[in-house]
């Protein structure tokens, strides 16, 4: 059946992947990336699919309500993916109330919207609000997330997006609004922005610089390929039971300088490097603030009802990205100087 879908972040790490899938998998839906184009935003990342004819681009805020209900006024979308977001836990410490901002308040902003236009036949329609297990806490050494798990949030970025858990429920419960959420373990592949662990690291062990572990690097993470996060948002998206959650997990868990050796040693490899070469630039640096110890995934539900597997087992994954940072030098050095930001905004203004 023909379809528009709003994907929101679209031109972030993994709502381009999102996008590239659905604009190639279903050539019958219209597919609309609205995104901000903030630091973290780049089109540069859906270079492939922007001439498709079932794909459009759209740049504006989330948070802009008369923006947004003229939007959806005018476009008559029948399915929302939502997923931007001020991602990154660093920069919530830093500066929380952008977080707020777009992860709140730009929810309910797209909520609101998605109510006025469906309420008078929600029937096949879906707004799907893309999360993070970060809502869930920390966990000790032993122990999984369910998808019951009580809701702990400890960092202002994770705050925000339980926040915004809470009213896509909200939605749900008092409007009869159609949604499904997912909350997913650390993504890792192309595309991501280099302030997240990996990518920076590959880029400073390119460069000679030193490699930040905070802490002690005990913290542990679960690691997904980014294109399976995408697979299980497809599969939930046309097959989760609305009103349902689902965990989506890489059962892959990582200390943080066990995975940072492993990726010297890749990088070695890659580089032609003497091995150990680059693990001497491991820096133990402050922690950061109120780091969470570890989260771990039990994706059970996903694997049972839907038949989602990660499909990438962790060292080819793992293997392939490396190689896809080294062979797109020109991407990793725009991101970094910030020119492509700058082009963005100068283009956009003059319109
Ligand atoms: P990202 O930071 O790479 O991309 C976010 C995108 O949202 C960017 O393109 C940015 O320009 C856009 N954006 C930000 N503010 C906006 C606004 N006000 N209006 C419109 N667009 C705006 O993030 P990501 O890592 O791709 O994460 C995407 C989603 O998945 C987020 O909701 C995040 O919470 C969730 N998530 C991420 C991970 C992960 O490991 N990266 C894991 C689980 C869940
Ligand atoms: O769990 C899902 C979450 O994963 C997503 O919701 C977030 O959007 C995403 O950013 C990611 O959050 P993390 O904080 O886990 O990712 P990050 O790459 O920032 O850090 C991974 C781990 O590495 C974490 O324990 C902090 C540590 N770290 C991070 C950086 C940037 C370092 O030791 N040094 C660093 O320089």
């Amino acid at each position: 059946m023909d379809k528009k879908v709003l994907i929101t972040g679209g031109a972030g790490f993994i709502g381009s992947h999102v996008v590239r899938l659905f604009v190639t998998r279903y050539p019958h839906y219209q597919v609309v990336n609205l995104d901000k184009l903030t630091y973290a935003g780049n089109l540069a990342n859906l270079t492939d699919i922007e001439k498709a004819p079932n794909y459009s681009f759209v740049r504006g805020d989330i948070v802009d309500q008369p923006f947004i209900d003229s939007l959806f006024e005018k476009e008559k979308f029948d399915a929302v993916i939502h997923l931007a977001a001020e991602s990154h836990v660093d920069r919530s410490i830093t500066n929380p109330l952008e977080f707020i901002q777009t992860n709140i308040v730009g929810t309910v902003t797209l909520l609101n919207a998605a109510r006025h236009i469906w309420k008078d036949s929600p029937e096949g329609k879906l707004f799907y609000h893309v999360s993070t297990d970060e809502v869930y806490g920390s966990l000790g050494e032993t122990g999984q997330f369910r998808e019951t798990t009580p809701y702990d949030p400890r960092s202002p970025y994770s705050a925000s997006k339980a926040s915004s858990d809470h009213l896509v429920r909200a939605f749900h419960h008092t409007y009869k609004l159609p949604v499904v959420l997912s909350n997913c373990s650390n993504n890792y592949g192309p595309n991501q922005f280099p302030e997240k662990l990996l990518p920076l690291c590959i880029h400073n062990i390119k460069n000679n610089k030193p490699l930040p572990v905070y802490g002690k690097g005990e913290n542990v993470r679960d690691w997904l390929y980014v294109v399976d996060h995408a697979l299980a948002i497809d599969m939930i998206f046309h097959r989760g039971r609305v009103g349902e959650t689902y965990n989506i997990g890489g059962n892959n868990e990582w200390q943080n300088l066990k995975l940072v050796i492993k990726l010297c040693e890749i990088m070695d490899r890659h580089l032609g490097r003497e091995k150990g070469t680059s693990e001497k630039l491991i820096t133990f640096v402050t922690d950061r603030a109120g780091h969470d110890l570890r989260y771990a995934i039990d994706a059970s539900k996903i694997r049972k009802e839907l038949g989602w597997e990660p499909s990438v087992k962790f060292d080819e994954g793992f293997d392939k990205t490396v190689g896809w940072y080294l062979s797109n030098e020109e991407w990793l050095a725009s991101v970094t100087s910030g020119s492509y930001q700058k082009y963005y905004d100068e283009m956009y203004l003059k319109r």
